[in-house]
Formats: structure tokens, C-alpha cells, sequence
């Protein structure tokens, strides 16, 4: 029986604690409790555009009755077995089959995870295993960005660069170190031409490089389009430097592609925007159109030949209990077989154009510091000023009273700091991506004034 939605909030606050949770921001929550296609719906019955597609992961929208068939049928085929070395299942292999397929052509090999944080814990674990087995066993530091999300756990905590992901929870573990992002809008180099800035930012590499030992640095990790951080878009100079600088001191590339991955920015992957493959790709959200808990590493063949042709002593001995998952991954082949079927890589690409035309009409509004985005992921940043970049006093939440207001208005999103992040599911309508900006630039008008 359908319990009222006044006392789901009381029990929620009595007895749920939420990710990155403070009580005081919980007094009022959505409640949702339907989702079709783009739309959400919260226990009162209001409707809303999930503007960041859940969280960055149901690409194909609410409601999809083939994935909750195939789940259906699979859990009652085969709900789950072990994974480990000496058994597995169809949909693991056909899944790590039809990823390899799709993925950058260097690559060859799947691990499944069941999260993004794990994936890029197997990512760090795997990049100082295969230096290991390649007789350099003191590569064990990982080089990542500031602004940069990479997940809750120690690992990935470590290399994540927003620091109040860090306050509670410090220290760091040791040997993870970050370098400065190529964020024009909040860079003091911002004023240098694009392709100039993009090399300044990614020389920073190799000055960390430099510092620590190239003889102790196992791998540097970036988001091909920072998400959580404020979606962040590179210059086209930024990746290949840094895969030049990686090729030149033995230090693999790992795409942190667990927002990017299966089509968000408009190619299947990434880093394909700027001609560049990584050694080790992370990757979950999309790849079940967060369906179901999935994800993993896909890595290089010269990665997975370290792998299969180790020394017994050098086992890869790295398991958890849900790796390959009958269910996650035959939900995984579906959510893929459908992505290609109705090409919806191709329409991300198109209804980001869209989006982001749209959201340019915002400059009218001197609020607006600036609007980017790629493919169908995208952010408003606001600011005081625009040409001096001075941002608002983080005290004023700007951004957060924004999104209280366009949640009013039939809109949900989500904001770090005053960057209002957009990445709706790939099957929204022309329609509704359309009411995305017309939706933000009443909300900001009202809040700022003007
Ligand atoms: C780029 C990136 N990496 C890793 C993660 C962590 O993924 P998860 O929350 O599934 O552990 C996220 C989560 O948003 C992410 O955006």
C-alpha cells in the first residue's frame, strides 16, 4: 500500500542518510516516485524535466519496458553466479564483447565493476599492476586534476579534486597528486588564446612528472569533460599533449569515462573528439542507462596481454562478488543494442547542439558567466561580473536558489558551487530541451534581478 508522502519524509529523515547528506538541506525533498521518458514524478504528483538524466546516467529515459523485460527474464534465467577465474556466464561475455567492439581500437579486454568509484579504484590497482609485472614496481602514484570527480572510495576520494569531498574524511592516501584543470572561465591564463591555453594547462603534467620521478608515476586520470566539477571542456590541444606527455614518461592514461562513456558528449567515447585513446577507459552509469548498478575498466591490449601472460605469482587478484553480474550485464546489452538501434549517440550529438543554442540566449542575462558544453552535456555558470569573471559570494547560493526556482517551474538539475549542470536523457523531446532554457532563464532573471 502506497504510504503518504508526509510520512515517507518523516521516516526518510529518521532513518535514511543520503550521499554528500546534511539534514538541513533535506527538510523538503522530492519524493520520486515515477519516471517516464525525460519526465519525472515526484509523491504529490508534480511533474519535472530530470534535467541531468538522474544522475548523468539514464540516457534512455524512464520507463523503458525492454530493459525491465530482459532483467525480468534474466533473473529468472540465471540470477546470479560467480564470476571468478574458472566460471562465467553468457551476458558477461557478450557484454565485455560488445563494449571492446565499440570502445577506442587499442582496446581489448573488459573488468566489471559495479560502480564508478570502483571502476577507477580497478583503473589505479591495474595501472600499478601492469607496471609491477613489467619489472617497475616503485610506478605507484596516480596524477589527477583539481575539480575532478572520481568517487567515494579511499582511491578515488584521493584523486578527486573538489575539496569538500575531502573535508571530513582526510587525510588523503598518500601518493595521489593534482594538478591545476584546464578551466579557462576560472584560470588566471584564461585570457590566452584556446589551443595556447589548452597546452599551458596540459604541460602541467608534465611538470608533476618531473617533480615526483617519472620512475614513481603509475598514471594520470582525467575526465575527458569534467561533470560533477562544472562541465569543463578542454581545448582540442589539451588530450593529445597530455597522451604525448604520458607516451614520453611511461605514464598511462586512464579516461575517468563514467559520465562520458556510451554516447553523452555525442561519439561512443570521449576522448574520440580529439583523435586520442587512453590505456585504461573507466566506465558505469551509461552503459545500463542506470538501470541497474553496473560498471568496469575496458583496457588496451598491452595491458591485457600483461594480464593473461603473467607468471602464476603475478596473478591479477582483483575480485568482488558482483563482477559480471548475469543481471547488470544483460541489461548492459540491451541498453547498447537499443543506443544503436535508434542511434541515439547521433541525436546526444544533435540535442546538444540544441541545448546549448538554446542556453546562449541566457548571455542576455547579466547573471551568466558563461555557457558550455559538449554533446548533450552542458552548464551555466553564474557570476557577478562576466568580463572580470568575478563570481558571486558563496555565501549568496545563488545557484541554489536558481534551481529551487526552476524546480517550481517544472524543472530538476543540479549545481557545484554556482554551475548549473544539464545533461538530459538522449530520447528527450526537441520540445522539452527547448523548455530547459526558457526554465533557467525565467529562474535566473527572478533570482538575480536582472
Ligand atoms: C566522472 C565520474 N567518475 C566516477 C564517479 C563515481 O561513480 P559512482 O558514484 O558510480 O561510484 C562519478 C560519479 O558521478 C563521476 O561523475
Amino acid at each position: 500500500m502506497a504510504v503518504a508522502a508526509p510520512e515517507l519524509v518523516r521516516l526518510d529523515l529518521e532513518h535514511l542518510i543520503h550521499p554528500n547528506y546534511h539534514p538541513s538541506e533535506h527538510q523538503d525533498p522530492l519524493i520520486f516516485v515515477k519516471g517516464r521518458g525525460a519526465m519525472l514524478y515526484d509523491a504529490a504528483g508534480r511533474e519535472v524535466i530530470d534535467g541531468l538524466a538522474g544522475l548523468w546516467n539514464v540516457t534512455l529515459g524512464h520507463g523503458n519496458t525492454e530493459l525491465a523485460e530482459v532483467a525480468a527474464e534474466q533473473m529468472r534465467t540465471l540470477a546470479f553466479a560467480s564470476a571468478y577465474a574458472g566460471s562465467s556466464n553468457p551476458p558477461a561475455i557478450q557484454l565485455a564483447a560488445k563494449i571492446v567492439s565499440k570502445a577506442y581500437p587499442n582496446m581489448d579486454a573488459v573488468y566489471f565493476t559495479t560502480a564508478g568509484a570502483e571502476s577507477n579504484e580497478s583503473a589505479f590497482k591495474t595501472a600499478r599492476y601492469y607496471w609491477k609485472v613489467n619489472g617497475q614496481p616503485d610506478k605507484v602514484k596516480v596524477i589527477s586534476r583539481k575539480f575532478s570527480y572520481h568517487g567515494l572510495t579511499l582511491g578515488a576520494m584521493s584523486a578527486t579534486g573538489l575539496p569538500m569531498y575531502h573535508t571530513m574524511f582526510g587525510p588523503l592516501a598518500p601518493n595521489f597528486i593534482q594538478i591545476d584543470p584546464p578551466y579557462r572561465f576560472q584560470s588566471p591564463w584564461g585570457d590566452l588564446p584556446e589551443d595556447e591555453f589548452g597546452i599551458k594547462t596540459a604541460n602541467f603534467l608534465e611538470e608533476a612528472i618531473l617533480r615526483e620521478g617519472p620512475e614513481t608515476v603509475a598514471a594520470f586520470i582525467a575526465e575527458p569533460v569534467m561533470g560533477a566539477g562544472g562541465v569543463i571542456v578542454p581545448p582540442k590541444t589539451y588530450f593529445p599533449r597530455i597522451r604525448e606527455i604520458c607516451d614520453k614518461y611511461n605514464v598511462l592514461l586512464i579516461a575517468d569515462e563514467v559520465i562520458t562513456g556510451f554516447g553523452r558528449t555525442g561519439k561512443w567515447f570521449a576522448l574520440e573528439h580529439w583523435g586520442v585513446q587512453p590505456d585504461i577507459v573507466s566506465f558505469a552509469k551509461a552503459v545500463t542507462s542506470g538501470y541497474l548498478p553496473l560498471g568496469g575498466i575496458i583496457m588496451s591490449k598491452e595491458i591485457a596481454r600483461a594480464i593473461r601472460e603473467a607468471p602464476a605469482g603475478q596473478r591479477y587478484m582483483h575480485a568482488a562478488t558482483y563482477s559480471g553480474h548475469p543481471v547488470c550485464c544483460a541489461v548492459g546489452i540491451k541498453t547498447l543494442e537499443i543506443v544503436e538501434r535508434e542511434n541515439l549517440v547521433e541525436r546526444a550529438a544533435r540535442m546538444g547542439e540544441r541545448l546549448l543554442r538554446g542556453l546562449e540566449r541566457l548571455y542576455e542575462l547579466p547573471a551568466v558567466g558563461e555557457v558550455r558544453g559538449l554533446g548533450l552535456m552542458a552548464a551555466v555558470e553564474l557570476a557577478e561580473d562576466r568580463q572580470t569573471r568575478k563570481l558571486f559570494d558563496p555565501q549568496k547560493e545563488t545557484a541554489k536558489r536558481v534551481l529551487a526556482m526552476a524546480r517550481d517551474l517544472g524543472l530538476y538539475a543540479r549545481a557545484v558551487g554556482d554551475r548549473i549542470e544539464l545533461a538530459p536523457p538522449f530520447i528527450t523531446p526537441e520540445e522539452v530541451i527547448d523548455r530547459i532554457s526558457d526554465i533557467l532563464y525565467e529562474s535566473i532573471a527572478e533570482v538575480t534581478g536582472r
